[in-house]
């Protein structure tokens, strides 16, 4: 049966755990909801493992309007959610446009990096009946003025305006939150002050999801392995025995662990 927006919402009620991993093309999109995980996230990451760039800035919607496509194409009932790349929703104009076009595509929901300038981006994208997903935390569209990939929200006034961004981005209308890089204390404050379900990378055990980046979790990719990444197909037979193996430690809690989390 189809995965929707109720389902993972209806998770988060039950305390049932859910699994998202990035895919972009049709046949791992076949793989990983094949696998059983819940949602799909057509992330803007692509241009940095499948176009080779050193951050996601030069992606384009036509970008993600392209890969979302392949993606619906292949799936097998799993939730889709596509980035907006950076600059496509500056005003709620742009994002209304650029939602258009990936909901076009195949889309399910939009997911929006940042806090609460995006407040009337949101509440006009739900109003048009678009779910949004809001990424808070390390927002790598923002890794230039970050200065760097770094974890967020370690200080406590920048873990009170995360939380209150999240809770002031729900109230207008954003349906998932998805938290990266953030110490695991925030992260679980956050994940029980609000109703919409938190999806966690780099966020610890506690929020109501996990998300990987495909490519980290086949053990793929140069340089230094982030903390938060595990490569599940080092345990496996096969590819899609990886996916099953990264579903089933995600609904049971075995991943992640302390080893791959952060702490004030
Ligand atoms: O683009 C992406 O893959 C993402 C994940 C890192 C969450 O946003």
């Amino acid at each position: 049966m189809a995965i929707t927006l109720s389902t993972l919402k209806a998770f988060k009620t039950t305390s049932e755990k859910f699994a998202v991993l990035t895919a972009y093309d049709a046949t791992f999109a076949h793989a990983v909801s094949s696998a059983g995980i819940e949602a799909i996230l057509v992330g803007d990451s692509l241009g940095m493992v499948l176009q080779g760039h050193d951050s996601t800035l030069p992606v384009t919607v036509a970008d993600m309007a392209y890969h979302t496509a392949a993606v619906k194409r292949g799936n097998q009932g799993a939730f889709i959610i596509s980035d907006m790349p950076f600059m496509s929703y500056g005003n709620p104009e742009m994002a209304m446009e650029s939602a258009k076009q990936l909901m076009q595509a195949g889309a399910h929901m939009v997911k929006l990096e940042g806090g609460a300038w995006l407040e009337e981006a949101t509440r006009c994208l739900a109003k048009q009946g678009i779910p949004v997903c809001a990424h808070l935390g390390l927002t790598p569209q923002s890794v230039n003025k970050l200065g760097g990939y770094k974890v967020q929200g370690k200080l406590a006034e920048e873990a009170e305006q995360m939380i209150a961004d999240a809770k002031l981005l729900v109230e207008a209308g954003a349906d998932i939150i998805l938290l990266e890089c953030v110490p695991t204390s925030v992260a679980k404050t956050l994940t029980e002050s609000i109703a919409a379900p938190v999806i966690g990378i780099g966020a610890g055990p506690y929020t109501d999801a996990q998300v990987l980046v495909m490519h980290d979790l086949l053990g793929l990719g140069a340089g230094k392995r982030p903390k938060f990444v595990k490569n599940f197909l080092a345990e496996a037979d096969s590819i899609q025995e990886a996916f099953k193996r990264f579903h089933e430690a995600v609904k049971s809690g075995a991943f992640p662990t302390e080893e791959h989390s952060f702490n004030l």
